[in-house]
């Protein structure tokens, strides 16, 4: 479906559908989960500051699983040097790409400008992009929003960007909405503004030489490959968390993979190793098993499924058994056709 990518990099292929970041939703649980289901979509990680890894507990920040791989780290701040020392980091212990949050609509970003405050100051995200870059040798990306209050138009954007570029930055993920700093909570931030998919593409347009990947509202593969006509990529969030077996076709759509979907009890089968370990470690099974819920979304039949990992997953103590019996609950649910009745 749609238009071939230039390809500049490797991960430009995987970047023409990813999973975006979600605060307390994509962590290295969900992502591994994500990455049972479509092999190539680049998954990204929710928003940290660079102090709590330069800072922090490393250990506690920086642990992901391989086989979550290809996989974004996502910074927060306007500090260049802490960004950069932060990605040296990230690279080393073998994340793909860095990407840097100049969209969180959140208050607490006013005083201390970060995510789409940043957008007011487009020399500070050109320092901090420009830092990053000269750090690391893996991509480092923005993902940003269309403006912010009136600072809205398309001219605005343009200039934004035609800014920022000069850091060497290369893709732009682009959040198709401005962001209203004043007045809307960080989630009506994501609903209320209307949604501008053409100045996404005339970005495109504008700009041919950057890779360009829309971001905001997707919740069908038809449209996915509609924007594909006009842009490099298409980032997809909530659904891709709420319904997460929607992302099965993904490979075979968008990647030319050949191999048949895989069905839901396989996804849970390919996990159950990573629960093994992770609760031979320590994690409650209630943190991995939480991002499955959703699984059977679409299917009315799937109760007893959601009451396994809802509840049975979720009380004290749970262990490899009640992930056992989640997979055998999955195996009589998918029977042929089962899923999209
Ligand atoms: C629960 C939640 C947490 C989010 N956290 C982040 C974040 O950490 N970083 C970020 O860039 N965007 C974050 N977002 C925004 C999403 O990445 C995405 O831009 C937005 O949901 C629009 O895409 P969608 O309509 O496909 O969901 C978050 C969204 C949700 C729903």
């Amino acid at each position: 479906m749609g238009n071939p990518v230039v390809v500049n990099h490797p991960l430009d292929r995987n970047r023409r559908i990813c999973i975006a970041p979600m605060m307390g939703w994509t962590n290295r649980h969900a992502r591994y989960f994500h990455r049972q289901i479509t092999r190539h979509a680049l998954t990204y990680a929710e928003m940290l500051a660079p102090e709590a890894i330069v800072r922090g507990n490393r250990e506690r920040w920086l642990r992901y699983s391989q086989g979550e791989r290809p996989v974004a780290f996502q910074l927060g701040g306007n500090d260049p040097k802490m960004l950069a020392a932060a990605a040296r980091e990230l690279e080393k212990v073998g994340f793909d790409e860095i990407n840097f949050n100049v969209g969180c609509p959140s208050k607490k970003g006013k005083t201390n400008p970060f995510g789409a405050h940043l957008i007011r100051h487009p020399e500070v995200v050109r320092a901090c992009m420009q830092e990053m870059l000269e750090a690391v040798s893996i991509p480092v990306t923005i993902k940003t929003r269309l403006g912010v209050d009136e600072q809205d138009s398309y001219d605005h954007l343009a200039e934004f960007v035609g800014q920022v570029k000069q850091s060497g930055c290369r893709v732009f993920i682009v959040h198709a909405r401005k962001a209203w700093l004043n007045g809307l909570s960080t989630r009506q931030n994501r609903e209320v503004p209307p949604l501008r998919y053409d100045y996404v593409y005339r970005l495109k347009r504008e700009f041919p030489e950057l890779s360009v990947v829309l971001n905001g509202g997707v919740t069908d593969w038809s449209e996915a490959a509609e924007h594909l006509r006009h842009v490099d990529g298409v980032m997809i969030g909530r659904r891709a968390y709420k319904e997460p077996y929607w992302l099965a076709e993904v490979d075979r759509l968008f990647f030319e993979a050949q191999d048949p979907d895989p069905n839901p009890p396989e996804v849970m089968r390919r996990c159950l190793p990573y629960v093994e370990a992770e609760l031979t470690r320590g994690t409650p099974l209630r943190e991995i098993v939480r991002h499955m819920v959703g699984l059977y979304r679409a299917a009315p039949a799937a109760s007893a499924f959601r009451r396994q990992l809802a509840i049975q997953g979720h009380a004290k103590g749970a262990d490899k058994t009640v992930y056992e019996e989640a997979i055998r609950i999955a195996e009589r649910l998918s029977r042929p056709g089962r899923y999209l009745e």
